[in-house]
């Protein structure tokens, strides 16, 4: 039974801001009532399901709708439309009560770990809270958990009475993921959790994160702006371009024989991982279009050396091919 529960399917999921334009162009400020306000389409219907143990890399350029994704995700936001489905039950129109329960369930860890720490907090206190507000345990057995906890994540016990700043920015990273452990949850979101640290220190954390799933059976959604940051880590890969997912697949297949343009270009992009099978080589020419204005069709037509007419007025839907979804056209033609 336990096994069947899928912790994680999104369905459609769709984020709009509406971004009011007068702000941009210089209006008065007494001209406010005249404001019109724009769209921002951030998040354009993207489905996918995350099994147990399983991580998903989400990549795609700055700007794509990741971290809009992430905040969807960890029920901080109300979607425009679609639906987030935790453990089998759908999330739309949920008191908030029930909201509040199923948050713990899913812990977020950021690219800045500040955002996540209070600074004026030792680190045994700020790791302990969580586990004072979720849940009754005593005093003795929460301490007892928040050693455990440090031990998990490399943490030597005598920093337990240090505050964040006395950190390095991998400790202070390990801090914030041991923070988002406390209560066990079942997903974990993190939005470029190494990104912001040394190379020598990003791979330490990576590995983090590997160890404590294959320890705690946490499932990931892992969100980096670059393909070889999600190498090692990831199970199934889905790659985002202005809001939509344009393939998911799992990462051997990915890497191997990507289907889509746009992950081509990608993994053009990126040094070093299958070099020798990438005959082709794709440059990502031009800017990301802005989410303001959607461009019509196939959102990567301006970009893409194979846009056909069919490009510029059908938006590809995400379909099946061998073992990968992929949203192109042409997806057997060129590949
Ligand atoms: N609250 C908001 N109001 C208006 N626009 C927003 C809001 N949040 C995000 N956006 C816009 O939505 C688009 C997607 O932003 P998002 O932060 O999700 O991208 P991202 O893929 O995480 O980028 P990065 O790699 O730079 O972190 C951007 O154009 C952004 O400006
Ligand atoms: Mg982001």
């Amino acid at each position: 039974m336990e096994e069947q529960t899928i912790p994680l399917e999104v369905n459609a999921l769709t984020r709009h801001y509406d971004a009011p334009t007068s702000l941009f162009s210089g209006g008065m400020f007494w001209k406010k009532h005249q404001q019109e306000s724009q769209v921002v389409k951030a998040l354009n219907g993207v489905s996918f399901t995350l099994r147990k143990g399983e991580t998903l890399a989400v990549v795609g350029e700055s700007g794509c709708g990741k971290s809009t994704l992430a905040r969807q995700l960890t029920l901080l936001e109300i979607p425009t439309s679609g639906d987030v489905i935790i453990n089998g039950k759908s999330t739309t129109n949920l008191s908030s009560q029930s909201l509040k329960a199923l948050r713990s369930k899913v812990q977020m860890v950021f690219q800045n770990p500040y955002a996540s720490l209070n600074p004026r907090a030792k680190i045994a206190k700020q790791l302990e809270e969580p586990l004072i507000i979720n849940t009754t345990l005593s005093s003795f057995e929460r301490k007892e958990k928040v050693k455990e906890m440090m031990n998990k994540v490399g943490l030597r016990p005598e920093f337990a009475e240090r505050y964040p700043h006395m950190f390095s920015g991998g400790q202070r990273q390990r801090i914030a993921i041991a923070r988002a452990m406390m209560l066990e949850p079942q997903i974990v979101i993190a939005d470029e959790p190494t990104s912001a640290l040394d190379v020598s220190i990003q791979a330490q954390v990576l590995n983090l994160f590997m160890d404590l799933q294959d320890l705690l059976d946490t499932s990931y959604v892992f969100i980096s702006h670059n393909l070889s940051v999600v190498e090692h880590i990831a199970s199934n890969v889905m790659v985002m371009y202005l809001g939509r997912a344009v393939e998911i697949s799992t990462k051997e297949t990915l890497y191997q024989t990507p289907l889509h343009p746009y992950t081509k270009a990608l993994l053009s992009a990126t040094p070093m991982i299958y070099p020798e099978d990438r005959r082709i080589k794709i440059p990502i020419v031009g800017e990301l279009p802005s989410p303001l204005n959607l461009p019509d069709g196939c959102a990567f037509h301006k970009r893409c050396p194979f846009a056909t007419e069919q490009c510029k007025v059908q938006t590809p839907e995400l379909r099946t091919i061998g073992t990968s979804q992929v949203a192109c056209h042409h997806a057997e033609e060129i590949n």
